[in-house]
């Protein structure tokens, strides 16, 4: 059946509604939502067929989801608004599915709140409680929900702002009859945030001109009516598409207010896809200043052996296709912008004719003898511009460029496959925008290479952490700044191999700022309404590092969901720390600190299930120092994902893992370099939904 029909009766009118009711009872009663109960935790039953539904992380019932959408307290809800497709378990068909909380910790399900019509789906945004009743769609005294979202046209390049209302605590929605409100006939203009502006008592709207990478800013006296007041970027991280931004006041520990504008960026996260930067600074009711962003990290190249230079020919590697010539190339080529990054005086440019030639240049075989292969890399991120890593005929590790002329280190930690023998193989099988690529420098090395830092704040490390977006309206006497994100990434979303589900959301965090001498810093805490899960607790305080060790060894926690906190001292010298989380027979996931880098890491590499996608398996690093020779982390394990607080919130990872069913073990591993070392406090909780 064509479900899509149903939902194109008419226009604005109450049919579709009563449609739409009588499609979800027909659906929530034939069981085809299985999970569609009033909260988020599955039976054991459920349990069983579905072994990766997390327990205490927001799922859909069903189908495919991804950003959070319109999220705003109202009468002592919580709402979760999301992007939410009806009809599959991928991307497409847009609608904003909906679920209430009293407590940021229990979901209820309610139905699609917004649904695509004719030919407009409704992309992400943003929802306001209307107190002023400024839009004058308040009813008998009582203030109306009012959403603002993006109409994304499926027949033609638009995008707009729409709105649409509710007066029945959002259960409820009217799509506004005097849309668009706000329409600068763009392919790329979405995702508004909208907030009530004290200090000039109007409203103010962010909005993202994604290939731009600039943020602009609205303002209007009534949702209605928008005036542009002023643009924010390209700065920060800007090599891919600028989406969802959120701008808010946020308090400073220890006394004082300053400004967050958040900015997701897609590719070009810190993983290398979807990611989540931030900039801190003042904002006026129409100006956003941003302070100075943190000084850059000098390249690093290790030595090792060098695969391919192109600076003499092809040399081994087999040509096939028009769109690598018959040699490499030794820059720009006609009509290209400016190619910059490479090394020496050839690169790899398949913009040879232009973006539309294809075909794929191949390397000899050789193996793998070291435990990092690196390479520089730029042109188009569609998975038909890539360089794939091949073993006996198959892709195990493959990487695209950022959509920028520039090229960068990326790099493949290969451990797990030494002593193979491979081949790379550079494919350009796209004629469209971005529909080429740009290889150089292809090193075999016991380290990785990484190009300089760009000037940047990222709220996540991980690679599990998109469209954070904080809620609106919650009540002055609590006072917090609360979001949370997506917790997937456009690399691999659609091919995460859950049912009849995609995707979940991070578990809630509240925000502040912290001075630090690099300058005001955001943290993340995970709300204080989690330890409603606590159900058994374990603690070691004050031991050795071997006596921890030996602890959680006898460890043996029943339940799969866990929060672990610990706290380390004297280990500002130590070489290497690390904790694993075992899942099964030579599967783990590991969180490491390492002195000498400065640096945590989280490795996936092993997790689990890792080869739906060959940008899934990796180590994601974070900058983090010891702080007066401590390290703090906390950690959340769901039943398929991790989310690592270190540093009081300083430093935060969010990774997805796909594990097997095994009981979960922890275990230390200590090196050498610290013979005070001492785990001060040591905290694991199983958690109970
Ligand atoms: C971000 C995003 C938004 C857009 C939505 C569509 O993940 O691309 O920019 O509004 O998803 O689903």
């Amino acid at each position: 059946m064509n479900h899509l029909k149903l939902w194109k009766v008419d226009g604005q009118g109450n049919k579709v509604r009563e449609w739409f009711y009588f499609w979800v009872l027909l659906i929530f009663s034939s069981g085809w939502l299985s999970n569609a109960q009033p909260t988020n935790a599955p039976t054991l039953h459920t349990l069983g067929r579905e072994p990766w539904r997390p327990q205490f992380h927001f799922t859909p019932p069903s189908q495919w989801m991804n950003d959070p959408n319109g999220m705003v307290y109202y009468e002592g809800e919580y709402h979760l608004f999301y992007q939410f497709n009806p009809f599959g378990d991928r991307w497409g068909h847009m609608s904003w599915g909906h679920a209430v909380s009293r407590d940021l910790v229990r979901w209820e399900h309610l139905p699609v709140a917004l649904i695509e019509e004719n030919d407009v789906m409704i992309f992400s945004g943003s929802a306001v409680v209307d107190w002023k009743n400024t839009s004058g769609f308040g009813l008998n005294g009582r203030p109306p929900l009012v959403a603002i979202y993006t109409g994304h046209f499926t027949k033609k390049p638009l995008q707009n702002q729409q709105i649409a209302f509710s007066n029945d605590r959002g259960r409820t929605w009217t799509k506004y009859s005097g849309n668009p409100v706000l329409d600068v006939n763009m392919a790329d203009f979405r995702d508004p945030k909208v907030f009530w502006h004290e200090g000039s008592s109007r409203w103010v709207m962010t909005v993202a001109l994604a290939a731009e990478k600039k943020v602009h800013f609205y303002t209007s006296p009534n949702l209605k009516q928008w005036k542009y007041v002023g643009e924010f970027g390209p700065t920060g991280a800007a090599a891919g598409l600028w989406e969802c931004p959120d701008l808010f006041p946020l308090s400073v520990e220890g006394g004082g207010t300053k400004w967050v504008l958040i900015v997701n960026i897609n590719p070009g996260g810190p993983t290398g896809g979807s990611g989540c930067q931030y900039f801190v600074g003042e904002f006026d009711g129409a100006k956003f200043t941003a302070d100075p962003l943190p000084a850059s990290r000098a390249e690093f190249v290790p030595s090792g052996k060098v695969i391919a230079d192109f600076e003499a020919g092809y040399l081994g590697w087999k040509v096939e296709g028009e769109a690598f010539g018959t040699a490499p190339a030794s820059g720009t080529l006609p009509g290209q912008q400016a190619v910059a990054g490479f090394r020496g005086l050839g690169l790899v440019n398949s913009f040879k004719g232009g973006d539309r030639p294809q075909g794929t240049l191949t390397s000899e075989p050789f193996d793998i003898t070291a435990a990092h292969i690196s390479f520089l890399i730029g042109g188009g991120a569609l998975p038909e511009t890539r360089l794939d890593l091949r073993v006996d005929g198959k892709v195990v590790r493959t990487a695209t460029g950022r959509e920028s002329e520039q090229l960068r280190w990326q790099s493949w930690d290969v451990r797990a496959l030494l002593g193979q023998r491979a081949e790379l193989q550079i494919v350009d099988r796209a004629s469209g925008g971005w529909g080429h690529l740009n290889v150089d420098h292809i090193l075999l090395a016991d380290e990785a290479a990484r190009s300089a830092i760009e000037p940047v704040l990222w709220a996540d490390y991980g690679a599990d952490f998109y469209a954070g977006v904080s809620w609106s309206d919650i009540p002055a006497q609590d006072g917090r700044r609360l979001w949370l994100g997506w917790m997937s990434n456009w690399s691999y979303a659609n091919d995460v191999p859950t049912s009849p589900w995609r995707s979940a959301m991070s578990i809630p965090r509240e925000l502040t700022l912290q001075r630090t001498p690099e300058g005001l810093r955001l943290v993340q805490r995970p709300v204080r309404e989690l330890a409603k899960l606590r159900g058994k607790h374990h603690r070691l305080a004050q031991a050795t590092l071997a006596d921890a060790k030996i602890w959680l060894a006898k460890l043996k926690p029943e339940s799969r969901l866990l929060e672990i906190a610990v706290e380390f001292e004297n280990i500002a010298t130590i070489e290497d720390l690390a904790l694993r989380f075992i899942t099964g027979e030579n599967e783990f996931t590991v969180i490491r600190w390492q002195s000498g880098k400065n640096q945590l890491s989280l490795d996936r590499t092993r997790s689990g299930r890792v080869d739906f996608h060959p940008k899934f398996a990796g180590v994601h690093e974070a900058p983090l120092a010891a702080r007066e020779g401590r390290l703090q982390l906390k950690l959340f394990l769901d039943t398929s994902s991790l989310e690592v607080f270190a540093s009081e919130g300083n430093v935060v990872l969010t990774d997805l893992i796909l594990p097997s069913l095994a009981p979960r073990r922890l275990e230390l591993s200590v090196g050498a370099g610290a013979p005070d070392g001492q785990v001060r406090n040591l905290e694991v909780w199983e958690l109970q939904p």
